[in-house]
């Protein structure tokens, strides 16, 4: 039995043979290789496309879900129940279980007591996952390859997840990366300097019109709100970055904007007219990595 806890978890080979797959299931579909197979989602935080795509491909496999999307105020949790027990629970009765949970770490706790594989949907700053192995499947089919590239990361590098599972994953290519984000929300030291030690190039700033004409993706991300230890602390980097087609013109001709969505304020309208967003686009290639995740763990 396979979780899917971490891009720990997963190397050069294994990520290009998840993309085969998923190319595959977006050229032929699913068929009904999960057939029978029921799988559970068990969210403690808001979600509109991890949950709806997760829950998608598993349709699309021929299987089966049962959905909580508020686990925190309608589930036993609310009982005092352990994660430890609701994993234990939740896996008698379904075949695979996709957790989001705002504490770091959380989602490992419920699949010590789960006896079915459990797939790790965002927890807290740490992790997600399927959000960066969609989000460089989306480079892998625009760009043809993940080598060779710079990598613009942009907004809140201290708390997204998201740009640190790209980090993760992209660590096992030959990618130049470059992290745009104000002083205080900065890419962690340990993520940087575990990048460096491995031979990449990182460049850090805080000036997006200086550094956006070196990035062949642009990677955007909001600003974490709810990470925050007060609202009086996010306004203060509130709006810091706004990519607009002013900033597009000193952008590479063929560079691709991706962002894991929800938007704030970082993307401008406008800029969904340009060829080069591939933010929507992304959203619809999730259920394809998410159809490769959940086949893999059977
Ligand atoms: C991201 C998340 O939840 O970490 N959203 C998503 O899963 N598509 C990004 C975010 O909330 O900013």
């Amino acid at each position: 039995m396979e979780n899917i806890l971490s891009t720990k978890q997963f190397d050069k080979v294994k990520i290009l043979a998840l993309f085969e797959q998923a190319k595959r299931f977006e050229e032929e579909g699913g068929g009904d290789l999960l057939k029978g197979k029921v799988m559970a989602t068990l969210f403690f935080e808001p979600s509109t496309r991890t949950r709806f795509s997760f829950e998608i491909a598993m349709h699309r496999l021929g299987g089966s879900v049962v959905s909580n999307a508020d686990m925190m105020t309608t589930s036993s949790i609310k009982k005092q129940e352990t994660l430890f027990d609701t994993g234990k629970v939740v896996s008698q009765i379904v075949d695979v279980i996709v957790m989001r949970h705002p504490e770091a770490g959380s989602v490992a706790k419920l699949a010590e007591g789960s006896d079915v594989p459990v797939l790790n949907a965002g927890d807290g700053s740490a992790e997600h996952p399927s959000q960066g192995l969609l989000d460089l499947y989306t480079i892998w089919k625009e760009k043809g390859t993940l080598d060779g590239i710079t990598v613009g990361m942009v907004g809140d590098l201290k708390y997204g997840r998201v740009p640190h599972s790209e980090c993760d994953l992209l660590r096992h290519f030959d990618v130049k990366f470059v992290f745009v984000a104000p002083e205080a929300l900065q890419m962690p030291k340990d993520i940087v300097e575990s990048l460096e030690n491995e031979g990449a190039e990182v460049k850090s700033g805080g000036n997006l019109e200086e550094l956006i004409g070196e990035m062949d993706v642009i990677s955007m991300t909001r600003i974490q709100e709810e990470r925050f230890e007060s609202r009086e602390e996010y306004q203060k980097y509130a709006g810091s970055y706004v990519l607009d087609e002013n900033l597009m013109k000193m952008a590479k001709e063929k560079a691709i904007v991706l962002h894991p969505l929800p938007r704030v304020d970082e993307i401008d309208v406008a800029v969904d007219q340009d060829l080069r967003a591939k933010y929507f686009e992304q959203v619809g290639n999730g259920v394809f990595v998410r159809m490769a995740l959940l086949s893999s763990v059977f």
